[in-house]
């Protein structure tokens, strides 16, 4: 089998790979190939690995015919078009579990960065605005005992209702599909609408699975009814909120904080406003960026090819 992978991954993933005498072509260049290059390249091969955000839709789907399988090197599988890939019975994997813990740590860290301010106390530093010890300026806010809510109570959100309650002692409310008996029976975690997780938390963190039907959910309307104590912190992906509207928020006094892994688009501009809020927290998509994470997520793509290989169902499959 004959298999292109877009970016280079760590070597846990490509030891497997060989050793089971496949072939991989890994993208050569450091730059993004063009759409024409990659779909080119996809054409000739048998199965793709997908490192990044490439555009996997309908169109690709009819571009590369002889496509047998899609690895994708994260949990997220909004960049694929799924009912192109059902109709093709393309099955298309992912790398779940184990970025979890490394996501959670991101979204806790952000949390805390955004109720001390660290992010803008840093800029004072190399700005030059250390100045005298000031009672009253720059003051942040403690955790201890408030409520977190969680949006979209899965692995992810699990695992980051688990930190805030062992180490703040935080009541955890969610909104979810459906219920889940494990966090309620855990964690004391209580199922609540979406109106309830908006009104309620004190801290709310988005962990679901993108879709297009929840495109923009935080949007003006939703942060209008969020505590104008509260801090939104996003590590899922970028279109969850519109980011005018949460200027809009962070700005007027309507929300106090927020702490963002994603955007939209990806990467940010430098320019953008939201980075000169002293209370909003922005990092680079970096979830999943630890050693950890990203060998567990290697291994995981290739156990997916390496199933493909062999005929049978990849054992992390998000379309069979
Ligand atoms: C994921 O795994 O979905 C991360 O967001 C990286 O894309």
């Amino acid at each position: 089998m004959n298999v292109f992978i877009t970016k280079n991954i760590p070597e846990a993933g490509i030891a497997l790979l060989k050793e089971k005498g496949i072939n991989i072509t890994i993208n050569p260049t450091e730059n993004v190939l063009s759409r024409e290059e990659f779909i080119k390249i996809c054409q000739e091969n048998d199965a793709l690995l997908n490192v990044g955000s490439s555009n996997l839709d309908e169109d690709f789907f009819e571009q590369c015919p002889n496509l047998k399988g899609i690895a994708l090197f994260s949990v997220g599988f909004d960049s694929v078009n799924i009912e192109s890939a059902n109709k093709r019975k393309i099955p298309v994997g992912n790398t779940p579990d184990v970025l979890s813990r490394a996501t959670s740590d991101t979204a806790f860290l952000l949390m805390q960065s955004a109720a001390r301010k660290s992010f803008f106390h840093h800029k004072r530093i190399i700005n030059g605005e250390w100045e005298a010890f000031d009672a009253l300026a720059n003051l942040g806010q403690e955790l201890y005992g408030k409520t977190l809510g969680i949006f979209g109570l899965g692995r992810i959100g699990f695992e980051m209702a688990q930190k805030c309650k062992a180490a703040f002692g935080m009541k955890i409310i969610y909104h979810n599909r459906s219920h889940n008996e494990n966090a309620e029976k855990e964690l004391d975690a209580e199922f609540v609408n979406f109106e309830t997780l908006l009104s309620q938390s004190d801290v709310l963190s988005v962990h679901a699975n993108y879709t297009s039907e929840n495109n923009e959910l935080f949007n003006k309307d939703a942060f209008s009814k969020m505590k104008p104590n509260s801090i939104f912190i996003n590590t899922a992906r970028g279109k969850f909120h519109n980011e005018e509207d949460l200027y809009h928020a962070l700005t007027n006094d309507i929300i106090w904080g927020a702490g963002l892994d994603v955007t939209n688009p990806e990467p940010m501009k430098q320019d953008n406003p939201l980075l000169e809020l002293p209370n909003c927290c922005v990092l680079p998509h970096i979830g999943s960026a630890t050693y950890e994470a990203r060998n567990g997520m290697a291994v995981c793509a290739a156990q997916n090819i390496i199933a493909l290989s062999e005929n049978k169902k990849m054992p992390f499959c998000v379309n069979e």
